[in-house]
């Protein structure tokens, strides 16, 4: 059986990877305690102990807000850059298939349509920044290295099974709250983690899906009031949803207003619609 190496095994994505492939591969699901990505020699150890046939990197700083903070900037780019190269370093030198998941965040949504794989980035928060240069710190390596397999999956907007989320929460409010206020100007493309690991298996497995950088996101595009007034339409929860702009709710971080993402060559993913709607069941 071939070995899957899953970091950030813990989280949200992770989780779902660790239970989807664990048929598939000899899992060795590595989380903060086991492995702490920021350090490089332990990397190169446990990369040499195990000799996965793959790696995906699904740990990161994902606190958007609070990386705008001096001294949590410091910690996102430790591990959402320098630690990437650390492990591109560790997975190019000996021919280890590579997969590090990105995010739309590296786009600044001033391009007013759908943004492809290979369309400027230009980030405008911390988060997106360090995500970019960990995206860059993969593509160095795979420049030095030219017969690795390494692949780049944006995504976006993720719900799960597994770990707090967007879905959770409204579906929560849908509970509690009499009414719920929701922002309407912010664009992207939901999506359930189970669809984007599927898509990524289908990369990983089939030889079509080249080396490169891959969009895997619900299909089509939404509020996130859309996606609140979806769920409750699914589920059935009679509460108003109330249509606000984003400085109802001021953020530190700036957000893309349209950071939706096209696959113009990954495996077809599902309308985002139908997915929450399967997740939901
Ligand atoms: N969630 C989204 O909507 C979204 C959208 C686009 C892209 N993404 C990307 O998808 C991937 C998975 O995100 P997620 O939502 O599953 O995030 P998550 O739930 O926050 O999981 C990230 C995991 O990484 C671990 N981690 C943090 N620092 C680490 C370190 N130094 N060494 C080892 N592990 C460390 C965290 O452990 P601790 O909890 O112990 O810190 C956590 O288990 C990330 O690359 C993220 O950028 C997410």
């Amino acid at each position: 059986m071939q070995k899957l190496m899953i970091l950030g095994s813990q989280g949200m994505l992770g989780m779902e990877l660790t239970y989807y492939f664990q048929n598939k591969y000899e899992i060795i699901p590595l989380d903060y305690f086991n492995l702490d990505i920021t350090n490089k020699k332990l990397v190169q150890k446990t990369v040499e102990k195990y000799k996965p046939d793959f790696v995906i990197n699904a740990a990161a700083y994902t606190d958007v807000e609070r990386a705008e903070a001096k001294h949590e900037r410091k910690i996102a780019m430790e591990v959402n850059a320098e630690a990437v190269g650390y492990l591109a370093e560790a997975c190019s030198q000996r021919g280890i298939d590579f997969t590090q998941i990105s995010t739309d965040y590296v786009f600044d949504g001033t391009k007013g349509e759908v943004y492809c794989e290979d369309d400027l980035t230009n980030p405008l928060n911390v988060y997106g920044t360090s995500k970019l240069l960990g995206e860059q710190k993969v593509l160095e390596w795979a420049n030095l290295n030219p017969n690795w397999n390494y692949y780049i999956v944006r995504t976006a907007w993720l719900y799960g099974q597994y770990g707090p989320n967007f879905v959770k929460k409204m579906l929560h409010f849908g509970k509690k709250k009499k009414e719920v206020k929701v922002v309407e100007d912010q664009h992207g493309s939901p999506t359930w983690t189970l669809d984007l690991v599927k898509g990524v298996k289908k990369i990983l497995e089939n030889e079509k899906y080249e080396k490169g950088i891959y969009h895997l996101t619900g299909l089509g595009e939404a509020t996130w009031a859309d996606l609140t007034e979806e769920i409750y339409r699914l589920k059935n929860i009679k509460i108003p949803v109330l249509r606000v702009n984003s400085g109802e709710f001021p953020q530190v971080a700036k957000r893309p207003s349209y950071s939706v993402l096209q696959n113009t060559k990954g495996p077809p993913m599902t309308i985002w619609q139908d997915m929450l709607a399967e997740y939901l069941k």
